[in-house]
Formats: C-alpha cells, structure tokens, sequence
C-alpha cells in the first residue's frame, strides 16, 4: 500500500534558523545577507589554489571558482580503511555527543553564512534567496537528525561506513542531510558530492570535522562517477544513501545485487530520484494564484529541482485565461547571473545540461508544439542559460524523460478526462510531487486518493518541503524511500531497528 502523502497547509517550520547567528547577524533579514555575500563573491584566493580540476561558474565559463584534486583509486582505497577504522569510535561515541556535534555544525553553518552562500550562487549558480534557503534547510538537517539521534534511536547499532552519494542541485542541503542521518545514529561516512559542486561540499567537511567530528569518521570523496561506483562495490560499505538521476540508481542498484554485507543481510540502499510533476487546475481554480504558484514550482531554481513541475494541466475552460497570464507573468522573470540581485532565474548547471534541455525543446518544437520563451538579461551570455519556456502538448507520453531545467509543459484537458489525465500522470512511473488546484472539495480528495506521489500539494506550489516538517521522497521512478527529514529515514540505517512506537 502507498503510505499516508503529506499535503499542505501545514505548521512553519520547526527548525528553521529566523534568529540570530552567533555572531548577531539577523538570519531572517535578506537585505543585510545579501549586503554580506556580495564581499564573497568576489574571487576567493582560498579557493583559487592551481591544484586539481577548476570548478566553474556556471554563469559565467570563465570565471574558475577553485580547483579540487579528484580522488584515485588508492585514495579511495585508503578512505574506506580509515572510515572502517574509525567505525568502532564513533559508535561508541554516546548518540548525544554526537548529536551536539551535529548542533555545533548547524552553528557554524549560521556563523559563515554569507561567505557559503556566495560559494553556493558562484559554484552551483543559485540565486541569493536559493542560496539562503539551502543553507537554512542544511542547518534543519542537522538539527532535526540530531534531535532524532538523542530520542528513540539512542541505543540503536549502527551499520558500518555509509556511501552518500549526492546532486549538484542541492550541493549543501541533500550532501549534509545524508551525511548528517549517517553519521547521527554512528555510521562513519565516505562522502562522494557531485563533480560539479565539491567545493561546497568540502568547506561542510571542513565544518563537521571543526565541530568535532574525528577526522575519520567522515570523508570526502571528490571524483566523477566512477568514485562512486568503487564505493558502492566495495564490501565494507554497509548501506549506499543516494540522490540522483533514475537511471544512476538502477546502475548502483545493479551493482549492489552483486554482493551482500558480512551478515549476508542484502546491503541497505536509499534512493532518491527524479520525477515527471504534475498540477491538475480546474476550472475552479483561482487563476492569479495558480500563475504565482506555476512560477515558483516550474521556474525557481531554474526548474532544477527533482520537486519541479514540469507538467501543468488545465480545464480547457480556463487553458486560454491561464496560459495567457502565465506568458505575462514568465515575461517579468529575470534570467541572469545570480550576484545581480534582481535575477529571478541564475543558469543551468552545465554546457552538457544546456544542450539536453535545449534538444529537448527544439524536438518538441519541430514537431509543431507550441512554444514559448522568454529572454536572457544582457549579461546572460558567457555561461549555460536556458530563459523560462512553455511548451504546450497534447499528450501526457509527448514526455520520455525527466527534463531538468526550467521549462514547462502544459495540457489541456477536457473535464470528462480528467482521471484519465490522473491515469497517464501515473502511468510515467514517476510519482514524487503531484499538486491540485481547485475550490471543489471532490475533486481535491478524488485526485489525492488517485495519485502516487510521495508529496501532494494543495493550493499551492510543489517545491520547497520543509525538514521535519513535509517529509520529502517519493516511489517508483522517484525514489526507495524512507522520506528525507522524517521520522524513518534513520532507522534505515541501522543494524538492528528499534520497534515502532505503538500508534
Ligand atoms: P546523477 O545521477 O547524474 O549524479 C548523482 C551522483 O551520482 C553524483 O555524485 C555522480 O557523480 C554519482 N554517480 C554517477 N554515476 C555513478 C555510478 N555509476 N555509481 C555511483 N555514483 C554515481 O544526478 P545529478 O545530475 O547530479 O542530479 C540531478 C538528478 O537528481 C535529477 O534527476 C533529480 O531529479 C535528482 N534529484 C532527486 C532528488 C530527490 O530527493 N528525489 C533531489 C535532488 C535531485
Ligand atoms: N526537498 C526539495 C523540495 O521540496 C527538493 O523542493
């Protein structure tokens, strides 16, 4: 059976960081934290050392964010005898020690915020409010982990090291909030960030190990893909957290069929994948609302994010009246680079993601689809952007593969279609963000029984769940679960699981 979705309004969040950083900057108060990234994104002469590959910008191609030196195998090799090494120390290490380790993290995250943000927009090419959101949700990690480390699981034994294998879309959040669940509840941690963003990545590691976290319970690994792939195939790895491409979990799920742990227990593995999102909007649907909430969950980000929607539904009553004010309402969106802060959409992550998405729209527009696309600012034009493109179509299987950037489909629909539409929205396999728009109270509950997704969304925009809060994750295509920043994500990781509490 499906477990129980989340659906929204729902409380703030219980974690969130609206105060004061140790060193008295107001959190909650973006003006002065854009004032303050502005000194970091300038060129770091930290980050600048000559040594490994150059990371960069992604707005900019020319502009090299740091180098970092790769891992070879031999290195891989010995991280993995380290974190074995270390294993015996940090279970043993009491759950809240190690929860207040992860406190002091989140605490150190806050204290540096403006300078990792600047890192975040210029690496990965968020936006200023991206930026800070990411840092707010790692800190709710964090905390949320750790809270969960002290309460029920305090005596749970943990597994072994832990692979976590990370995107470059949430290049902070998702790679601390695997490591944070790990090494919570005593796993020590071979860290492998995407090879598009380590630089993040590196400065969390360095954070984690300055809070006291011992050397060798967590480590980095920066590489490609084949990093992670000698990871997951290695026998002392006792569970492989990751989030990523479908495609890619299928290959390390492959991978880990081939081999068992040393209690012959088949090896725990966590995926989290992409999705094909869907909105259902009736024709009772407020239209002002629905085109505010269609910008946030096509566009923020870039469409860069698994929670994205990529597929807008409408009841041809109201398709003309939505859609026009969509077009006008996508014209105000400022594509450019992120450090101007009237940019509403920064660039895609890479030349390779560039050119997917662009193939993906000229394909669909070669074959008569209609197409529209906004422009880039001016200074859009040394790094991988793709302005905010709708693209009409008139069939749910027009869509083959999870297109991850800023473009949106739409479909109108007949009203008698409607669980036919529902149908073929489950029929992709996907089933990670669904939403609906509508004032009728059937029509809600009738599409949120029908639907698969993990995370449904009423009313209101399809991204940005809330540590602790909205539970996150989805199943088919989309992901294993258990949900990231809910109550069963850790127990995965563990040996032997503490019961339920009763309900
Ligand atoms: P990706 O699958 O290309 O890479 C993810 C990670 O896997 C990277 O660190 C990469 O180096 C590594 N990797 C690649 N090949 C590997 C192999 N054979 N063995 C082990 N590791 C390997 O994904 P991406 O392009 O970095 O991220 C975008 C994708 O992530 C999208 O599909 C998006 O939907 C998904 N995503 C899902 C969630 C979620 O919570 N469901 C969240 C964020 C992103
Ligand atoms: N957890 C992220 C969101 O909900 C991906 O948008």
């Amino acid at each position: 059976a499906t477990p129980p979705a989340y659906t929204v309004p729902l409380p703030p969040a219980l974690y969130g960081n609206e105060r004061l950083n140790s060193r008295g900057l107001d959190l909650s108060d973006e003006n002065t934290l854009r004032r303050l990234a502005q000194v970091f994104l300038a060129p770091n002469p930290h980050l600048t050392s000559t040594q490994g590959t150059p990371v960069r910008n992604p707005a900019n191609r020319d502009d090299i964010v740091g180098h970092i030196g790769f891992m070879g195998t031999a290195d891989i090799e010995s991280a993995i005898q380290q974190a074995q090494a270390a294993f015996p120390l940090w279970r043993d290490t009491p759950a809240t020690q190690r929860a207040e380790h992860l406190e002091r993290t989140a605490e150190l995250l806050e204290a540096d915020m403006p300078r990792l943000m600047a890192l975040i927009m210029r690496e990965a090419g968020k936006t200023l409010a991206n930026a800070v959101a990411e840092i707010r949700e790692a800190v709710d990690f964090l905390r949320y982990y750790a809270a969960q480390a002290r309460g029920a699981l305090q005596d749970a034994t943990p597994l072994g090291p832990v692979a976590c294998i990370s995107p470059w879309n949430f290049p902070l959040a998702i790679f601390l909030g695997q490591v944070s669940a790990a090494l919570a509840v005593g796993n020590t941690v071979l860290a492998k960030p995407a090879e598009e963003t380590p630089l993040i990545a590196r400065e969390a590691i360095c954070l984690l190990h300055e809070a006291g976290i011992p050397q060798n319970a967590v480590h980095l690994i920066p590489g490609e893909g084949a990093a992670g792939a000698q990871l997951v195939g290695d026998s002392r790895i006792t569970a492989v957290l990751f989030t990523g491409s479908t495609n890619v979990a299928r290959l390390i799920q492959k991978q880990l069929a081939g081999r068992l742990n040393s209690d012959l227990t088949p090896v725990p593995f966590i995926a989290e994948t992409g999705g094909q999102n869907a909105l259902i909007v009736d024709s009772s649907a407020l239209t002002e609302q629905v085109v505010a909430d269609v910008l946030a969950s096509a566009f923020d980000s870039a469409g860069q994010r698994c929670s994205a929607l990529r597929l807008l539904c409408v009841q041809e009553e109201s398709a003309d009246r939505v859609v026009t004010m969509l077009q006008g309402a996508m014209r105000e969106l400022r594509t450019g680079t992120p450090e101007r802060p009237e940019t509403d959409v920064g660039p895609v992550i890479s030349a390779e993601a560039q050119t997917m998405i662009a193939d993906h729209i000229a394909t669909l527009a070669t074959q008569g689809h209609r197409v529209y696309q906004t422009s880039l600012a001016p200074e859009a034009q040394s790094g991988t952007f793709i302005p905010p493109t709708l693209i009409e179509i008139s069939a749910i299987s027009d869509l083959k593969k999870e297109v991850f950037g800023p473009v949106l489909h739409v479909l109108r629909y007949r009203r008698e279609d409607i669980s036919q539409v529902m149908k073929a929205i489950n029929a992709t396999g996907y089933a990670l963000t669904f939403g609906v728009h509508s004032r009728i109270d059937d029509t809600i509950e009738t599409l949120k029984a029908q639907s698969h997704a993990g995370n449904i969304y009423i009313n209101r925009n399809l991204v940005g769940a809330v540590v602790g809060v909205q539970p996150f994750g989805g199943h088919g295509l989309s992901g294993t679960g258990p949900k990231a920043g809910g109550p069963l994500y850790l127990r995965r990781l563990l040996a032997q699981r503490p019961a339920l509490p009763a309900e």
